[in-house]
């Protein structure tokens, strides 16, 4: 079981608020200048992929008061909890087991008394010949043609996983697929999506753990009616429709073939389903072998938290780094930013994996929390978010961490893009640590000849304060590995956030109140009859709805 700690109770967090009062207004720069090693000491490294911490605001108390709190908190027991299956999603009754879906060890993983591997690699075996009937060809649709399209429908963690994945591995794409992604209730998103599709060479993915959700369940419904209305028969659908669930009762209400079912269980989490049956759209797309290379870069950086000493542990460092800002400065949110364009979605998906995981305030005592938790996660690649938000990083009020994250090496070496890409991604680091001092910002002005009234009244906007605490993530090249191991290394960081706030990760019970009012209103908009059983707000935007349509 999960330990019950409230870590504001601590040792360490109570020699964390004083270390936080000795430090709070010490410049990274002078940091950096009293410590010409400090690069060396605050990165880790672990195969191709370097993260470089040094850019915080922490000296090595920071770091080892935090460790302390860690251990205070039990990390350690938790992390083997986790592992070994035990039902540590609490209020779920579940265990926490996405890490079996990537377990190449060859050991058994068990949980309630059994071996899950073997089931595990059935689904996987089963992934593999379904990927290769359908690259090859000798899976036909209805009219004997090869499938061209795949339509993932799914949304939350069924479909914020498989779309970003694909979008980041798009120079992986098998040619001959393209992969297309349907989540929203709104009409517009399937209505569009139809358009582009031709049905004969279409195969739809029902993506969903409960095969229950609101969203899903339509949009599947319309792509049924107007496959069937292309002119193919209620048999053709076996060859167009597959479901990735793990609810078979409903799979099969809804006209499946159980045959065209890839299941997955109660302890993997919705947030944490690209690793299992839910990933088909992913290897559909980038082909079964390199979907398991994702898998092999997760289990690398699973081992890697597993086993490493917390001082030396990537996730962990993460998660310190951050609940450092998000407890001791008053951040609210973290920014991450990815410098590269294919990585375009990594921020939506690291949002649903963190917001939904650790925005809470209950405690595992069923106590309200007298601290904060979970920040607000938001971010765009780089450099666009520079021409938009950065203004704020820099010269704005909040505190905001960012996760700066590049590749070395660029699939599209067009002229010297990606060296223009990567100078800003240098820069910006450097940038939101050092700031721009007065006597700086002046010899800049005077040097440009300004006159010095002019300067006078310009001065006070030219400063930036610096001391904007930033990460620093390269890795070698982004390929289905090393974003396998990315992936893993944040959701650890969350899991080890998650302990330390003494909080339960890995439910979502705050999603059901407006699922359940939708759910109630939504008989109420079927006809013009005016409503008057909400507060008054309510019940007026609804009645001039249905003035309005
Ligand atoms: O809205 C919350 C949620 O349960 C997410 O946690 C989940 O990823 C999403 O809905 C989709 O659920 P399902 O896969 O059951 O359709």
């Amino acid at each position: 079981m999960l330990p019950t700690i409230n870590p504001s109770s601590t040792k360490a967090w109570k020699g964390l608020q004083q270390h936080f009062e000795s430090l709070k207004d010490q410049p990274m720069r002078s940091l950096f200048q009293a410590d010409p090693q400090r690069f060396e000491k605050f990165s880790r490294r672990h195969q191709e992929l370097v993260i470089d911490f040094s850019k915080n605001r922490i000296t090595d108390t920071t770091w080892q008061l935090l460790l302390e709190l860690a251990t205070e908190c039990q990390l350690e027991q938790a992390i083997k909890a986790m592992f070994n299956g035990e039902l540590i999603n609490k209020t779920e009754g579940r265990a926490v087991l996405h890490t079996a879906l990537r377990n190449f060890s060859g050991k058994p993983v068990q949980t309630e008394g059994r071996d899950i591997m073997p089931d595990v690699q059935a689904v996987q075996q089963q992934m593999a010949r379904f990927c290769e009937q359908v690259h090859s060809g000798s899976w036909k649709g209805y009219t004997g043609k090869k499938i061209r399209f795949i339509v993932n429908i799914g949304i939350g963690g069924s479909d914020l996983g498989p779309l970003m994945v694909t979008e980041a591995l798009k120079p992986f794409w098998k040619e001959g697929i393209q992969p297309y992604f349907v989540s929203n209730v709104d009409g517009t998103h399937i209505a569009e999506t139809l358009k582009k599709i031709d049905p004969e060479q279409t195969l739809f993915l029902i993506a969903s753990k409960t095969f229950t959700t609101q969203e899903t369940m339509t949009n599947s419904h319309t792509a049924r009616n107007w496959f069937l209305q292309s002119g193919a028969s209620e048999q053709d659908i076996a060859r167009h429709f597959a479901a990735l669930s793990t609810n078979e009762k409903e799979v099969v209400k809804f006209g499946i073939d159980k045959a065209n079912m890839f299941g997955f269980w109660d302890w993997v989490g919705g947030r944490y389903s690209l690793w299992s049956a839910i990933g088909l759209s992913i290897a559909l797309t980038i082909g079964y072998p390199a979907f398991e290379e994702l898998l092999k870069g997760a289990y690398a950086a699973d081992e890697h938290f597993r086993s490493t000493p917390f001082e030396d542990n990537i996730p962990v460092l993460m998660a310190i780094t951050g609940l450092w800002y998000t407890n001791f400065f008053g951040a609210q949110t973290e920014a991450i930013l990815p410098y590269d364009q294919y990585m375009h979605r990594f921020p939506a998906y690291f949002q649903q994996g963190n917001m939904e995981s650790n925005g809470k305030s209950i405690d595992r005592n069923g106590n309200k929390v007298n601290y904060s938790t979970g920040p607000i996660i938001w971010g765009e690649p780089g450099t666009n978010g520079q021409h938009a938000f950065y203004q704020l990083i820099h010269q704005g009020t909040p505190l905001i961490p960012c996760d700066f994250i590049a590749a070395a090496k660029s699939f599209n070496p067009v002229g010297d893009h990606h060296q223009k890409l990567l100078s800003n991604f240098f820069a910006q680091t450097e940038a939101l640590m050092n700031g721009k001092s007065e006597v700086e910002a002046r010899a800049e002005l005077e040097k440009a000849g300004m006159s010095s009234e002019k300067i006078a009244e310009l001065l006070p906007f030219k400063v930036f304060e610096g001391n904007k605490p930033t990460n620093s993530i390269l890795v070698k090249e982004l390929n289905p590995f090393t974003l396998g191991q990315l992936i893993a290394f944040y959701e650890h960081k969350i899991f080890v956030q998650g302990i330390i706030w003494n909080i339960y990760s890995f439910d979502q019970w705050g999603v059901e109140l407006g699922k359940q009012l939708a759910n109630k209103i939504l008989p109420e908009l079927l006809d013009d009859t005016p409503v008057s059983s909400h507060d008054s707000s309510t019940n007026g935007l609804i009645n001039l709805y249905k003035k309005m349509r």
